[in-house]
């Protein structure tokens, strides 16, 4: 062997013990390829381009007005539309548990500013942290809320009450008014109309809905 050729040999040898160590980089490629149809999907990957639509988007949002499985129908409405509010109501009636759970969740949303006792005399008022007085449930300012009014503050908020649509499903909204009713029949509000129910108010909700 002349020199060169053995030049040639121990570099090509130094050259395959550098490529054959791990410096430390993890592969992510598996080499050779099992299922080649499973690794390439023959279907559009959900945030793929596609030419089969105009606006080249593979996701796709759901058609207008469609309710998705274990969802509430929507209320329809509007912030602005007082008068609409002031009617609206529902045909929910809730047993016993349901109020319980009503109280529950008022105990967890609400109670921080409108007290456990519902006077509006919650820990976070009561200790100055919040400037605005947040509604005596109990006076008779709010006696005669209606359920639908009600329902509209919680969805939307009332000036310094922020809005619960996000963390409150339509049934759970209705489940604390109930509660908050009760509640204030028992304190001379209107006579108590929405827990005639003995049985569990069937939801759609109920059936398919883990968590939201
Ligand atoms: C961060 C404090 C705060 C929390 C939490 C809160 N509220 Fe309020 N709420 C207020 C304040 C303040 C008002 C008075 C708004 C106004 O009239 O200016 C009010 C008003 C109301 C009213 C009366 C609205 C009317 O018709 O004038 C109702 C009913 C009500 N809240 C229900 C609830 C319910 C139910 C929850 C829980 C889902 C809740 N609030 C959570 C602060 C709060």
């Amino acid at each position: 062997m002349n020199k060169s050729k053995s030049i040639v040999v121990a570099s090509l040898l130094i050259g395959l013990t550098i490529t054959a160590c791990n410096s430390g980089y993890t592969r992510r490629n598996p080499g050779k390829i099992y299922a080649p149809d499973m690794t390439y999907s023959r279907a559009y990957d959900a945030y793929t381009e596609n030419p089969n639509f105009a606006d080249s988007q593979t996701s796709r949002k759901p058609i207008a007005g469609t309710v998705a499985v274990g969802h509430d129908l929507p209320d329809h409405l509007t912030e602005a539309d007082t008068n609409a509010q002031k009617a609206f109501t529902t045909s929910l009636r809730f047993n016993e548990t349901e109020l319980k759970e009503g109280a529950r969740l008022f105990n967890i949303y609400c109670a921080i500013c409108h007290g456990s006792n519902l006077d509006g005399q919650g820990p976070i008022y009561t200790n100055g942290k919040f400037a605005a007085m947040p509604a005596n449930l109990k006076d008779a300012k709010y006696l005669h809320r209606t359920i639908g009014q009600m329902y509209a503050t919680i969805k939307y908020g009332k000036n310094a009450m922020g809005s619960y649509a996000s963390q409150l499903d339509i049934k759970q909204r209705w489940m604390i008014i109930a509660y908050i009713k009760k509640v204030q029949a028992e304190n001379g509000g209107d006579a108590f109309t929405m827990g005639t129910s003995t049985t569990a108010t069937p939801s759609i909700a109920d059936t398919t809905k883990k968590s939201n």
